[in-house]
């Protein structure tokens, strides 16, 4: 009586967006660091289309650290989510909150234990970067809960040991994961090269192709290029830190010729090392190889580059059209090439920035089955249309950094218990 503590809670949310590489990570030189064998250099989507919001929350009535995704709780033992803890409780200050009577000395964070509650706004399977976005969420709230000095960049360090593409998503914009020298990974960390209102034209659609089978991991699969394939060291040393300096270059000046060229070439030379790896990874499959060729085929016709493409660890492809025009022309191509399954609406096949899909002139299936063949493939043999190989389209552009949302409604875990809402 009297002398019992009050059993508060202290709670953050942030929401975190995902990255696509341009110029593609892949290969570590320290696999518990999470250390790359080159710089790599991506584009933050908007994470009003594609995003993971975090709460975390601490209280002196919880008995152990937990986490809940999506609404089902999973471990937090993995190693890498024990690294990210240990290197956040190691850089907590003092936190007091008069109003709600809380009151957190630096040394009480190794004791206080943590709920964690995560939502991605896409689909985690899809493998849309979801590990990317959810790390740096992870990392981004947790340094705003346990009040961190750190400024982003070096939060992207600790990120960065939770999943490498992570520590990228610590920006908006243009963002480059500088590999760093030292040993102990300190220099491996992300830096802004320009936030997302420096090219604002640009529009990103990107295909969801239906996967039939599981992918190798990212993880697994870059051990094994590291162990097996020759031709990643002259990536490594001889190809990527000439491509680095070019796609600096092309993003300071808006050059999308050169930016198409690099991100395609880049994209394609990823998936050469995975075909060079032993056994070979194929991440693409024959919808994402007909992607390439109806964009190749168009620019080729242009004479100067309209979109790019770049594919991750799996068969989707993420095409960058120059403007809005382009991106409207691009979707009348995609559309005749990989209309939907007559089962599906044009509404949840065409998901994101739909305001594309007017500038095309599509208002509903009838104008999708009135599309005429681009010019480019007119003289040549019909090519073959098949439903169902894309799941969906997702348009969208380059957005913002991590943000914290201050309105408690948007909590992921209820205020009094820390349990999810
Ligand atoms: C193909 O960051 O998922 O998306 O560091 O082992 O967690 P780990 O791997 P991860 O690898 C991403 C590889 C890539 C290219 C990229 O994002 O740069």
């Amino acid at each position: 009586m009297g002398g019992e503590p009050a059993k508060w809670v202290s709670m953050v949310t942030a929401r975190t967006p995902t990255n696509i590489a341009v110029i593609k990570y892949w290969g570590k030189r320290d696999e518990t660091l999470i250390l790359p064998i080159n710089d790599s250099i991506s584009v933050t989507l908007d994470p009003n289309h594609l995003c993971t919001t975090t709460t975390v929350s601490c209280s002196p009535s919880f008995d152990q650290d937990r986490m809940w995704l999506n609404g089902k709780e999973i471990s937090l033992q993995g190693g890498r989510f024990q690294s990210c803890l240990r290197e956040i409780r190691a850089r907590a200050q003092d936190v007091e909150d008069e109003k709600k009577g809380i009151k957190i000395k630096k040394e009480d964070w190794q004791n206080l234990h943590l709920h964690i509650a995560s939502y991605n706004n896409f689909p985690t399977a899809a493998g849309l970067a979801s590990s990317a976005a959810g790390l740096a969420c992870l990392v981004f709230s947790l340094a705003k809960l346990m009040n961190l000095k750190e400024d982003n960049s070096q939060l992207s360090a600790i990120a960065r040991q939770g999943s490498g593409s992570a520590c990228r998503s610590l920006y908006g914009g243009f963002v480059k994961w500088v590999m760093g020298k030292e040993d102990n990974g300190s220099d491996s960390l992300a830096v802004q090269l320009a936030d997302e209102k420096h090219w604002d034209e640009l529009v990103i659609i990107i295909a969801v192709v239906s996967a039939r089978q599981k992918e190798t991991s990212s993880t697994s699969g870059m051990r094994d290029t590291v162990e097996t394939s020759a031709l990643i060291q002259h990536r490594a040393k001889e190809v990527v830190p000439k491509r680095i300096i070019q796609m600096e270059d092309a993003i300071q000046k808006r050059d999308f010729p050169s930016f198409a060229r690099l991100a395609c070439t880049d994209s394609n030379q990823f998936h050469a090392v995975c075909l060079d790896t032993y056994p070979p990874i194929f991440y693409m499959n024959d919808t994402s190889h007909r992607i390439i060729s109806c964009v190749e085929k168009w620019n080729r016709a242009e004479g100067t580059p309209q979109v790019a493409y770049t594919f991750d660890a799996g068969p989707n492809a993420v095409m960058i059209a120059r403007n809005r025009k382009t991106a409207a022309l691009l979707l009348q191509r995609l559309l005749y090439n990989f209309p939907p399954q007559s089962d599906t609406d044009l509404d949840s096949y065409i998901i994101g920035d739909k305001s594309i899909l007017e500038d095309a002139g599509i208002k509903d299936m009838k104008d999708v089955e009135g599309l005429a063949p681009p010019p480019e493939i007119k003289d040549n043999i019909p090519t073959q249309k098949s439903k169902g190989d894309v799941s969906y389209f997702i348009c969208t552009r380059p957005g913002g950094g991590p943000v914290v949302l201050a309105d408690e409604t948007q909590a992921l875990l209820d205020p009094l218990t820390g349990l999810p809402k």
